[in-house]
């Protein structure tokens, strides 16, 4: 049990006022309110139903064979279910997707794991990816910053709309190949103007009844003909969809915040207090506030897998956060995720090394440790022929100078909590799973104006 005495002193004042009456004690955030959301949770249904359909429509890739969805999908959470996401090429869906496999073809894998999209519609979610290198910003022209810099244009509704300018713009996501189409011909030579103009084109293009011109005139007040259509607006519907279907805010937790005390189990209650505690686990100092995130960037000393973003001399290591402020003390520091639903959303980590919940908790107990007895098998890779692409995923924790650099850099020392604290600090991370989160099929639209098919 508990070690130091000064800490069972304070674990001691959080057992008794966790325990007290239906209000929940000081220490806990607050539940998520309307207030707290763009358009106090309720964006206009029109806007939302054409969001629907340009994340699910596979028009706004260069290839017309990826969409949104292709890894951020209802049937997996709003992720993919994989460690690393495969983009552009990629065929099959959810952890069954490979790489569109081929001896001559090269496999195109994003460097980082999808993220689930649960909540991104609150406000205080002001930075994007796991690096954050989109982030609300009064300062910028157009209100973000981004990599786009000064290119970013202006009228995007919120940081949230500004990320979905980007994964179009990527070759490996959603343009394709340079040669492949004019798209990816405009991504790879940077010019994000052309390849955001040729996606309004063709989205201008789908006239009739039911078609995207007819929607986005009818959504915004600036757009009287199809001609005023431009991907800010494609954009602004695509977040306003995100925002509202995704929302996950009625868990056993925030039903116990809200004082209906029975909401979560006793082994769940306990368990939040180890979560909370500073005697304990402590999890609250970074996974703080509503939705178990402080927004900041950590170094917890993840093991990394996969291609890399190009860092380092092999160029398959992620600086993470280095990358956005070419500041070295945040050399594999990541952003802090919401816990949210994460009951659901494995793998874990910026590379989803960790394929269940119980070896991302045990890491962060002893981080050294759990990172130098990496065991890669449990790596939810899309198959490849080539052996020489498997070895090359493991090129950094198979480096033991690396492995010693990304485990100096934990912000975490080893925590002791027993076996039982355990097993209720999982109980209460699965009380952070909204129950109409569970089943998402709802969020699937029926068709596309695209008449591109929704399925592979
Ligand atoms: C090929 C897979 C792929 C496709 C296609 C894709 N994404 Fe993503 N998405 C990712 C990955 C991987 C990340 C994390 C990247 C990073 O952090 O560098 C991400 C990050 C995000 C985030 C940030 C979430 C957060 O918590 O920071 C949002 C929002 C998002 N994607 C929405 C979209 C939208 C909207 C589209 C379509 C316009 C899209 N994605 C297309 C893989 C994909
Ligand atoms: C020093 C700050 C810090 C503390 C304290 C901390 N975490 Fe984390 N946690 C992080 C960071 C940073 C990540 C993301 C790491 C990455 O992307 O590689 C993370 C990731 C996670 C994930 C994976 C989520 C996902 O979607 O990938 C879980 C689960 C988690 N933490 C649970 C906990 C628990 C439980 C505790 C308490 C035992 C805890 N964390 C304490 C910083 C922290």
């Amino acid at each position: 049990m508990s070690k130091g005495k000064c800490c069972a002193v304070g674990y001691l004042i959080l057992l008794v006022s966790a325990g007290a009456g239906a209000t929940p004690a000081a220490w806990l955030p607050n539940a998520p309110r309307d207030r707290d959301y763009y358009d106090g949770g309720n964006p206009s249904p029109a806007k939302v139903h054409l969001g629907a359909q340009l994340f699910f429509d596979k028009i706004l890739s260069g290839n017309l064979n990826t969409s949104c969805a292709t890894c951020h999908h209802p049937l997996a959470d709003t992720g993919d279910g994989l460690s690393l996401s495969v983009g552009e090429g990629g065929r099959g869906l959810g952890v069954t997707r490979d790489t569109g496999a081929g001896p001559d073809i090269v496999p195109e894998r994003v460097p980082r794991n999808a993220p689930p999209l649960f909540n991104l519609g609150a406000r205080q979610f002001e930075k994007m990816f796991h690096d954050g290198r989109v982030e609300t910003d009064p300062g910028q022209p157009s209100g973000f910053r981004s990599p786009a810099g000064d290119d970013l244009p202006a009228g995007l509704d919120n940081v949230l709309a500004a990320q979905a300018m980007f994964p179009v713009t990527s070759g490996t996501e959603m343009a394709g190949q340079y040669g492949e189409n004019p798209v990816a011909a405009a991504a790879a030579f940077g010019n994000l103007h052309d390849v955001w103009r040729q996606l309004a084109e063709r989205l201008r293009n789908i006239d009739g009844p039911g078609g995207y011109v007819e929607q986005f005139v009818d959504v915004f007040d600036d757009i009287d003909e199809a001609s005023d259509i431009t991907f800010v607006h494609a954009a602004n519907a695509i977040a306003a969809f995100e925002a509202v279907s995704w929302r996950a805010d009625n868990s056993p937790f925030d039903r116990f915040l809200r004082g209906d005390r029975a909401a979560m189990s006793a082994s769940a209650r306990r368990g939040m207090r180890v979560f909370y505690s500073p005697g304990k686990a402590n999890c609250g100092r970074c996974h703080s506030g509503s939705f178990q995130t402080s927004h900041d960037f950590h170094s917890i000393a993840t093991p990394q897998i996969g291609p890399g973003k190009g860092d380092g001399v092999s160029g398959n290591e992620d600086f993470g956060r280095e990358r956005v402020t070419g500041n070295k003390t945040d050399r594999y520091r990541f952003r802090v995720p919401s816990l949210r639903n994460v009951t659901l959303t494995a793998p874990y980590g910026h590379s989803g090394a960790y394929d269940t919940l119980e070896s991302m908790v045990r890491h962060h107990l002893d981080t050294t440790r759990s990172l130098y007895n990496y065991n890669p098998e449990q790596a939810v890779l899309p198959l490849h022929p080539d052996r020489s692409v498997a070895r090359a995923d493991l090129l950094v924790m198979s480096d033991p100078q690396l492995v010693e650099r990304i485990a100096g850099s934990s912000e975490l020392g080893p925590a002791n909590i027993s076996t039982r604290e355990f097993n209720e600090l999982i109980e209460f991370l699965a009380a952070l799973t909204d129950p109409s989160s569970i089943d998402l099929r709802r969020n699937v639209p029926h068709s596309l104006p695209s008449g591109l098919p929704l399925a592979e």
